[in-house]
């Protein structure tokens, strides 16, 4: 089948790629020229497990090409749309400039029974402005949202949990049956609805995990109020089928290019629609998360006395999860950048993020690797939690660092062994550990 993919960041990407290693005809478009060129060299803008392979797979099979020209995508029967609908810069809403722009491009190239379909995140209601326009050119629209998450993309692609039409003509759903005949082949469960639905799945999943989140993060405010162990909770909770243990790993909270921004959207629409009322507590949620980050920086306070000014903080982790060089509101980046900001001489470092951070903030000192960030440190911060972070070896870096101080924001350590290497512990939402302090005398201005 012959597809173009018109957006080819994280998600079109990733989706073009996917569909020409099933065996699809496939043309990637994207404005951004840079972007294209890489792209096609086999080189993906930014880092996803598995994808340099996946990309150059489907280029050596001549299958995948990339293009800054609209118009190549002629000749396509099925059009998938891609392109990010990012947080508008003056509200909550979704901005959707990029979208609107898309899509009135592929109009002059869409022939009769030709189908666009919509895999970005957008309002409700989206795709039901859009139809009008499309059908004027005898072309269909569907709305197929994804669900793929960073450092898993490949697989979630091609064998997601589930797939959703949003249908407006039944027979389309043929059309997207070939596209998907191998995930349907492994029996991934297809669930086929109207536009508003397909469209409201994917922000409700969304807005779902987020609130799991938030969840577990405000029991651990609780557990930080009563010495309870939040972790200890989270397993005990999550032996409860109907409730499970995933999404309630307490921490530093989400970020990313997704959550955040699709529950303020998410709200902003239901303002619109007159249901505020029914999503007011998205707002708790953000809320909540945001305060994580209030909570890690304070911790960090607490154990230097009230003041960071001139304390050399290593942190280990700057981007929003592990498995990603993404930085977009990213908690790790953001506590890292606060701490330098009350005067902190933080040095951090990422396995795949320094270069997204350096770009962004500039005025962060970073290391290429571990030893080098803790290397002297009165505090160790683990951030996001890389395996290599999760394993370190506690004597190792406290051979190097200068104090024993160790902040685990993603209660991803093994506190145990920390301590019993004599480090002093700390996370959001268990009892402090390991021997208590000794404040360094505060650092005075000669
Ligand atoms: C998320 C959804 O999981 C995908 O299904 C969706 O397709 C995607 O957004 C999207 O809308 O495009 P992603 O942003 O890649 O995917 O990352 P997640 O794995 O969902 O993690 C989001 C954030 O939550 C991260 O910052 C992570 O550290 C945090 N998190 C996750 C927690 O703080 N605790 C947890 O237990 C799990």
């Amino acid at each position: 089948m012959k597809i173009s993919v018109i957006g080819c960041g994280y998600l079109g990407a990733v989706h073009a790629a996917a569909m020409a290693d099933l065996g699809h005809d496939v043309i990637g478009i994207d404005v951004d020229a840079a972007r294209v060129e890489v792209l096609a060299a086999g080189h993906p803008p930014f880092y996803e497990p598995g994808l340099p392979a996946l990309l150059a797979r489907a280029g050596a099979s001549g299958r995948l090409r990339f293009s800054t020209d609209i118009a190549d995508a002629a000749g396509a029967s099925v059009h998938f749309v891609a392109v990010g609908t990012p947080q508008r810069s003056d509200g909550n809403g979704a901005d959707l400039t990029f979208l609107n722009a898309a899509v009135d491009a592929l109009l002059p190239h869409l022939a009769p029974g030709d189908l666009v379909v919509g895999k970005s995140t957008v309002p409700v209601g989206t795709a039901a402005d859009l139809l009008p326009r499309i059908a004027t050119t005898g072309a269909s629209l569907a709305w197929n949202p994804e669900f793929l998450r960073e450092g898993h993309a490949i697989a979630d692609t091609l064998i997601p949990d589930r797939i959703v039409y949003g249908l407006v003509r039944p027979a389309d759903e043929t059309l997207l049956d070939e596209v998907y005949a191998g995930a349907l082949a492994a029996d991934v469960p297809k669930i086929v609805t109207d536009l508003a639905t397909a469209e409201l799945v994917k922000v409700a999943a969304n807005a779902f995990l987020a609130t799991k989140i938030s969840f577990i993060n405000a029991m651990a405010e609780v557990a930080e109020a009563t010495g309870a162990d939040v972790t200890q909770l989270a397993d005990a909770l999550g032996h409860d089928e109907r409730i499970g243990r995933r999404f309630l790993g307490a921490g530093l909270g989400f970020g990313g290019g997704c959550l955040p921004k699709d529950i303020r959207a998410f709200m902003a629409r239901a303002d619109e629609l007159g249901v505020d009322q029914a999503l007011g507590f998205l707002g708790e949620v953000d809320a909540i998360n945001n305060r994580r980050r209030d909570r890690l920086v304070d911790v960090v306070l607490e154990e230097f006395g009230g003041s960071v000014a001139g304390r050399r903080i290593a942190v280990l982790g700057l981007a929003f999860k592990p498995d990603s060089d993404d930085v977009r509101d990213s908690p790790a980046l953001d506590v890292a950048v606060r701490l330098a900001g009350l005067g902190a001489e933080v040095t951090a470092t990422d396995p795949q993020a320094v270069q997204t951070s350096l770009r962004r903030h500039p005025q962060l000192r970073y290391a290429t690797c571990v030893g080098a960030a803790v290397t002297d440190a009165e505090a160790v911060l683990v951030l996001t939690e890389w395996r290599e972070y999760r394993e370190l070896d506690p004597a190792a870096v406290g051979m190097l660092a200068s104090s024993k101080l160790v902040v685990d924001g993603r209660n991803c350590l093994d506190r145990d062994e920390w301590v019993a290497a004599g480090w002093r512990y700390r996370a959001l939402g268990r009892p402090a550990a390991g021997p208590a302090r000794v404040a360094a005398p505060a650092l005075v201005e000669a």
